[in-house]
């Protein structure tokens, strides 16, 4: 049936075909696809989108307000700014294939640090800097020291292990969305010393809505949500014969914890921020006097790479 079916649309057949018959026709065309992962994803989006678009019962306009959509969402894309991550993200579906991904990935699930979605603000080439070191160009926020180990699952520590981390102000802001930011602000690469440790000198994130001006954003206020992620710093942490891991270390304290608008939050990744009043202590290098500071202390444990 489902071939015959297929075989009539292919050879030209003016018969009008049922629904089902045109999905039919198109994965049937697709089996000549010689790769055969693209065959199988490309036959089950057909199915799924050809479901979708019949359960709805789609109509033109939809569809025509559907294309709008996506052509915004690409007319919005720039090096600097990634709408497609942006939905993809608020769609859940970045945590989908982190969650796939996690679930299926060899051996110590569970032991080594939980992965969390990558985020649009990633830029890569962040300044190289010493232990220690600040990542705070411009000075916004409560100072805080970020310090702790990087380990294998079985707690031994990972010399030289790369740490790319990026964080936002206490305007909110990345400094890749702010013209007036210095464009290292408030990123670093850093690297562990022979006993694991890294430490450096960053600020206590904010809250902050994601990017929410544009076609993502309008489907957020239709659908009645709101565009808030809960304070968190991004780290990607990788060492060779490790498998690397992008993760986020999540403020205790945020209101928006249980509805960040990306679904990211995983419970491992959450930790509270100590504060230190002036004098109370020896501050860390950078720590102008006078100002109270954070702490926050956190280790990342990464499973080996696999084979
Ligand atoms: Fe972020």
């Amino acid at each position: 049936m489902f071939g015959a079916s297929a075989a009539l649309a292919q050879s030209g057949s003016m018969e009008p075909m049922t629904p089902v018959e045109l999905t039919a026709a198109v994965t049937e065309r697709l089996q000549l696809t010689p790769d055969p992962r693209l065959r199988e994803v490309m036959t089950s989006l057909i199915r799924h989108l050809h479901g979708f678009v019949t359960e709805v019962r789609l109509t033109r306009d939809e569809w025509l307000a559907a294309i709008g959509f996506l052509t915004a969402t690409g007319q919005m894309s720039t090096d600097q700014r990634q709408e497609f991550i942006l939905l993809s993200d608020t769609l859940g579906v970045s945590m989908l294939v982190d969650l796939l991904a996690e679930s299926t990935s060899s051996g110590a699930a569970g032991f080594a640090t939980e992965s969390t979605v990558l985020g649009p603000f990633y830029v890569p080439n962040s300044p190289q800097r010493e232990y220690g070191a600040s990542i705070v160009e411009q000075p916004s926020g409560e100072f805080t020291a970020y310090t702790g180990l990087v380990t294998d699952t079985d707690g031994n520590p990972i010399a030289g292990a790369t740490l790319d981390v990026w964080q936002n102000a206490d305007d909110m802001h990345y400094a890749v969305q702010d013209p007036d930011s210095p464009p290292g602000n408030l990123r670093g690469v850093f690297r562990t010393r022979a006993d694991g440790s890294f430490a450096f000198l960053g600020v206590r994130p904010t809250d902050y809505p994601i990017p929410d001006d544009g076609p993502v954003g309008g489907l957020l206020a239709r659908t009645g949500r709101h565009p808030w992620r809960p304070a968190h710093i991004h780290v990607i942490v990788s060492a060779p014969g490790y498998q690397s891991v992008a993760t986020h270390i999540f403020d205790a304290e945020s209101k928006y914890l249980t509805s960040d608008a990306v679904f990211a939050v995983k419970s491992s990744l959450v930790r509270t921020f100590e504060r230190h009043e002036p004098g109370s202590g020896p501050a860390p290098d950078g720590v102008p006097a006078g100002r109270p500071w954070y702490s926050l202390t956190h280790d990342f444990r990464l499973s080996q790479a696999a084979g």
